[in-house]
């Protein structure tokens, strides 16, 4: 198999985790007898020192011919005083945008030796394997935002078109698991969120009648994560309202470091990210999980490149780590942690295809 991969190691401990996911893919590559073109292009934080702007004009002509784009993390402390207008995430904004995709997957597991992992008690997360679809290219993000003398404001927006793609997106993926969708609104208060709930009523009664609705508010959702977590499947919800759910949700699993995320769209081209940031207390002393990385590339496999069996070897070969005690300081007892490298070692070595 031939693909173009776009890869983005950013800022912090982006580049740590990356390096980790570019030796798996290469791992892959030998293996499989593929033939994978790697191409690094400077982003965020990064991109901003060497070019005064966080997507550089060939970093997004790069990611636009690519099959995949790989990323690692943007923004740090040097980027991010109030008064600059120059920042990271504007750059990871118009790059989700400028590709497309608006769908963004983040499976949460519980990975079965690591339930006690959570701060949340192992009875409460053991088992839990749900899927946030997260729409990632409207709302409040991307409205049009001001700032007066004494006010400032940013507007929400929602097209229909907006939530019925979506939400198919999510519905077909509930088809595939448990066939049960919860759609995470803020009908109560929002206009955008009373329109999400009719849309998402309408889509799925007409469309997928099979999969199980429920409509369920944000602040109900927030505290039901973490009461029962284990009766969710795939949950459905706008920009922000995913933006925060799936933070408290990846506590469900231990650490922010083990969850990847694949951001999709119309066609199989996809923006693969873990969904932690840069970290920049911990960044370049290689002690970062990069197993949150490894795992994005899984999905990059299966989602982008059409890779299952490549895909899952990846992820059972994470998980026979996690087993064996390959774990970094977030998810390990005190003094038996491993470094970033050794952890993706770790992966490489039970790695059997
Ligand atoms: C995420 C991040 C981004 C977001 C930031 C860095 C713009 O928090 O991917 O969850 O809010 O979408
Ligand atoms: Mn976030």
């Amino acid at each position: 198999m031939k693909a173009r991969i776009a890869i983005l190691p950013g800022d912090g401990i982006g580049p740590e985790v990356i390096a980790e996911g570019v030796r798996c893919l290469r791992a892959l590559q030998l293996r499989g007898g593929h033939d994978f073109t790697l191409i690094e292009c400077p982003f965020g934080g990064a991109a901003i020192d060497l070019t005064g702007e966080p997507l550089p004009k060939t970093t997004l002509t790069t990611c636009q011919s690519a099959d995949a784009v790989l990323l690692g993390a943007i923004g740090g402390p040097k980027w991010s005083a109030p008064e600059l207008k120059v920042r990271p995430e504007q750059g990871l904004l118009a790059l989700r945008r400028a590709l497309g995709v608006y769908a963004n997957l983040r499976p949460v597991q519980v990975h079965r030796a690591l339930s006690g992992a959570s701060t949340l008690k192992s009875e409460v997360v053991t088992g839990v394997d749900l899927l946030f679809v997260r729409e990632l290219t409207g709302g409040i993000y991307f409205g049009e935002k001001r700032r007066e003398a004494h006010q400032a404001s940013d507007l929400c927006v929602y097209t229909v078109e907006e939530i019925e793609r979506i939400v198919r997106a999510a519905a077909r993926l509930a088809e595939q698991r448990r066939g049960r969708l919860v759609s995470i609104d803020k009908a109560n208060v929002l206009e955008t969120s009373r329109l999400w709930r009719e849309v998402v009523t309408r889509v799925m009664r007409a469309e997928f009648p099979q999969v199980a609705l429920e409509h369920m508010l944000v602040d109900a959702a927030a505290m039901h994560l973490v009461r029962r977590p284990r009766d969710f499947d795939v949950l459905v919800t706008e920009n922000m309202f995913g933006d925060i759910l799936t933070d408290e949700a990846s506590m469900l699993a231990g650490s922010l470091g083990l969850l990847p995320s694949a951001s999709l769209g119309a066609g199989r081209r996809g923006l693969y990210e873990p969904i932690h940031g840069s970290a920049p207390d911990i960044a370049g002393r290689g002690i970062a999980n990069p197993y949150g990385t490894v795992l994005s590339v899984a999905l990059l496999l299966r989602h982008s490149l059409g890779l299952a069996a490549e895909a899952t070897a990846l992820e059972q070969a994470v998980a026979a780590a996690i087993d064996a005690g390959a774990r970094t300081a977030d998810i390990a007892a005190d003094g038996s942690a491993v470094t970033t490298r050794e952890a993706g070692e770790a992966v490489l070595t039970r790695l059997s295809l």
